[in-house]
């Protein structure tokens, strides 16, 4: 690959939010989560963990799960209900729809520990760099085998819930969502900011 070639491929990923009904082989699943391995982490102590869920029931259940979690912030907000109803409708139905959903989790289990809440902090955040390295090398590996997926981040909000629903260890941290398949459009490029906002060069 050149480096031209290079470039465009990395700056023509785009967020998939809608599928074709399309089953993603188990051996591409595979090369995606292979892929997403290689990408760099503190100390090289690789802190993400996958749970891969393909089963339509299993999905259901985070799915409705999930919803759950996420009606009771809603409320929070004192959104009408009529609009809840429809972000909900909405949550779900992505998930149920996404041919393959990736919870990607934080292990600090072979992470430092250190006797002061400063550097376990640093220690914690290096840790989530680690993670979202491996998410986004997830998006590259999924566009790489021309599947397309979206980062969603809802287990965030609602971690214990995605651990019950999953019945994962509770060191297995969520951190994000990818709902992966086949792209059924092609989104448009969303506007990235100016260099000079966000550079500085000296
Ligand atoms: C940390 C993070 C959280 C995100 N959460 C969501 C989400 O919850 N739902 C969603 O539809 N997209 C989500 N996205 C995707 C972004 O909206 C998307 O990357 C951005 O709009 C740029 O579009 P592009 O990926 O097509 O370039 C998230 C992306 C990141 C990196």
């Amino acid at each position: 690959m050149t480096n031209t070639n290079l470039r465009d491929f990395l700056r023509s990923r785009r967020s998939i939010r809608r599928f074709k009904p399309d089953v993603v082989p188990d051996s591409v699943l595979s090369d995606i989560l292979l892929t997403s391995t290689y990408a760099p982490s503190a100390h090289h102590r690789q802190p993400w963990r996958f749970v891969v869920i393909q089963d339509s029931s299993a999905k259901k259940h985070l799915a409705d799960e999930m919803a759950i979690a996420f009606e009771k912030d809603l409320h929070q907000d004192n959104l009408p209900q009529a609009e809840i109803d429809t972000l909900i409708v909405r949550s779900k139905s992505r998930i149920n729809s996404a041919p393959v959903v990736i919870m990607l989790c934080l292990d600090m289990t072979d992470m430092n520990q250190y006797q002061d809440k400063k550097r376990n902090r640093a220690e914690f955040l290096t840790a989530t760099q680690s993670v979202a390295n491996a998410g986004v090398q997830l998006l590259l590996a999924t566009h790489a085998e021309g599947l397309g997926g979206v980062w969603v981040c809802s287990p965030i909000f609602a971690q214990e819930t995605v651990q019950h629903a999953l019945e994962i260890p509770q060191a297995w941290e969520p951190q994000a969502m990818f709902l992966i398949g086949y792209p059924a459009d092609t989104p448009k490029v969303r506007e990235r900011k100016k260099l000079e906002e966000i550079v500085k060069f000296m």
